[in-house]
């Protein structure tokens, strides 16, 4: 006698996400995770920092949250994934050197606040995983609020001296820049402030998260532990 048929549904997706505050590596780690397991990574942060950028550039009233959601629809934020890491496009033009100036930086947490332009931004996040479904997502929201289903959820910290002293030192060597670590603190600080204030969507470890303090590891000791914990949960992965 036979018994029904059972058909494995495919694997139609891998999300990962890694959420935390600013400066704890997330970025360097998706993308170095991502190009070990074989996936694309998605920088949520760009698209706020690209959001600022518009703002700030098309003169737009930085109160009037309707003109600034209406604004950046209309710029088409995308990313073109042919690039590594894939470079934010709006209107179709790179953003990728505009998003890491002074002003930009200053105003992000701000323009990151605001619902109408979260819900864009949500909405394109999940788009783009329909359209790219193998992928290491990182943010603030990513794994609470954009992928609650994702397979494997991070959570990354550092103490904020550490975290300051990283960022001085990766500017020094990007820009040949020296930059004050504890004025960099105090601007992460700051900022960890208004991401985790927020009413919407604030910057929190989801419940199901794996939370690392990378405060005492390098980098290479926090991307093998990230890659132990998603291989240990989707071992097709590492085939
Ligand atoms: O990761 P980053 O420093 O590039 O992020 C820039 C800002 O955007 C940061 O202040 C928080 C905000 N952000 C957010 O609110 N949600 C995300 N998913 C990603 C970034």
């Amino acid at each position: 006698m036979s018994g029904p048929v059972v058909i494995d549904s495919p694997r139609v997706s891998v999300i990962i996400t890694i959420d935390g505050p600013a400066g704890t590596g997330k970025s360097s780690i998706a993308r170095a995770l991502a190009h070990r397991l074989g996936l694309r990574v998605l920088d949520t942060g760009a698209m706020y920092r690209a959001a600022a950028a518009i703002v700030i550039d098309h003169d737009v009233p930085r109160n009037d949250v309707r003109a600034i959601s209406a604004k950046v629809e209309e710029a088409d934020l995308h990313f073109d994934w042919t690039a590594d890491p894939p470079t934010m496009l709006a209107w179709n033009k790179s953003m990728d050197e505009r998003i890491r100036d002074a002003d930009v930086n200053e105003f992000v947490s701000i323009i990151a606040a605001m619902s109408e332009v979260r819900r864009h931004m949500v909405r394109k996040q999940q788009l783009i995983a329909r359209q790219y479904p193998y992928l290491v997502s990182e943010g603030r929201d990513q794994g609470s609020v954009v992928f609650p289903q994702a397979d494997v959820k991070f959570y990354l910290t550092a103490d904020v001296a550490v975290r300051a002293r990283r960022r001085a030192e990766q500017i020094r060597e990007e820009n040949e820049r020296i930059v004050d670590p504890d004025e960099l603190a105090r601007t992460l600080t700051r900022r960890d402030e208004i991401d985790s204030g927020r009413a919407d969507s604030p910057l929190k470890c989801p419940d199901d998260a794996i939370a690392i303090d990378t405060t005492e590891m390098s980098f290479d000791e926090v991307l093998e532990r990230l890659t132990r914990d998603v291989l240990a949960l989707k071992p097709e992965l590492g085939r």
